[in-house]
């Protein structure tokens, strides 16, 4: 067996007659034993590769194996060697938690005493023995996903599939899920994941491809690609706009990446934070400028897009997105 759970090459998927490519010369390698992040906002592609790679979808164009299985020619043993988890949670509303999973199992025409045990155990290790017997009608946002990813469990497949498990989720709920995930490949899963946030993909995933438009803009560890970045923004906000373009221009050469300006606020992605604070503090002093905030903060999906594309990913990119702060939306000065 191939090295790679997932390998997929030039992978084209064109819809509507050729006129939407969702997947343009796309390739990845997905090693065994880790989580893979497909990153990238909202219509990037992620989805239809997830589709493809679980043999609901097929290229238009190139190939690709997953757990050694070429996904047009031996779809079924694909799907039998594979867990799928998809971005909207798809238990039966009005069966109980316990019911979800057993059914789920018995389409799999897995051992019925087996599919029993199974059950409880998944409902155990993901928190849900209390709601076992409620129907999932019930149930909050995270525990059905939680739900939903125990349905692709069953069955024990040494390969996951999880697109957006956490879009919409509240934080505590995106935490527990960020556990079990990381449990699951502690004990040998591997997990192709896609998502939205960057902060998730570099917490869970040692490899990264960005996608954009379909296409790969960029691809490695979550670290080179901060590294990339500068792993800091220096957020300066301004008393008026005037200041604001007076201090974008003194800040120039504290980061070899240039300012993004917007109204009155200044941005730039730093390498060591607290010195390029100084260091434009000084200088915003030294031509009498005050400012009338300042912060540090993580890189964001948004600044990697803006980094990579030289545009920040589209206002839609982010519209199932729940905890997205607004005001970042729809920037468009650039210096
Ligand atoms: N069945 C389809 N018919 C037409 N266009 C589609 C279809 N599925 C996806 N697309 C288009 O392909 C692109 C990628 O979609 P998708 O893979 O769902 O992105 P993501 O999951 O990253 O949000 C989008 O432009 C989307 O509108
Ligand atoms: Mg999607």
């Amino acid at each position: 067996m191939s090295e790679f759970a997932v390998e997929a090459l030039s992978i084209v998927r064109t819809f509507n007659d050729g006129e939407v490519r969702a997947l343009d010369d796309v390739t990845l390698r997905v090693p065994r034993g880790e989580v893979f992040g497909l990153l990238g906002p909202n219509g990037s592609g992620k989805t239809t590769m997830i589709r493809i790679l679980s043999t609901i979808l097929a290229p238009t164009s190139g190939s690709a194996r997953v757990n050694g299985f070429d996904v047009v020619k031996q779809a079924a043993a694909v799907r039998h060697s594979i867990g799928l988890a998809g971005q909207y949670a798809t238990v039966d509303e009005n069966l109980t938690g316990f019911e979800n999973l057993r059914m789920i199992g018995l389409l799999n025409h897995l051992d019925k005493g087996y599919v029993v045990k199974r059950a409880r155990e998944l409902l155990e290790q993901f928190g849900l023995s209390d709601a076992a017997n409620r129907t999932t009608k019930t149930y909050s946002g995270g525990m059905r996903r939680r739900l939903d990813l125990g349905a692709a469990l069953v069955a024990h497949p040494p390969l996951l599939f999880l697109d957006e498990p956490t879009t919409g989720l509240d934080p505590q709920s995106r935490q527990d899920l960020w556990a079990i995930i990381e449990g699951l490949v502690e004990t040998g899963t591997t997990v192709l994941l896609t998502t939205q946030y960057l902060e998730e993909a570099d917490r869970l995933a040692r490899q990264l491809v960005v996608l954009d438009h379909g296409k790969i803009i960029a691809e490695g560890t979550s670290q080179e690609m901060k590294t990339r970045l500068g792993n800091t923004v220096l957020s300066l906000s301004f008393a008026n706009i005037d200041d604001a373009s007076r201090g974008s221009a003194l800040i120039i050469g504290i980061s070899s990446t240039p300012a993004n300006v917007d109204g009155t606020v200044v941005e730039i992605t730093v390498d060591h934070g607290p010195s390029a604070a100084a260091d434009a503090l000084r200088r915003l002093d030294g031509a009498r400028i005050t400012l009338a905030g300042l912060s540090l903060r993580e890189p964001s999906l948004d600044d990697v897009f803006l980094s990579l594309t030289g545009h920040r990913a589209e206002d839609e990119a982010f519209e199932q997105d729940g905890d997205k702060p607004k005001g970042r939306r729809g920037r468009k000065a650039r210096t």
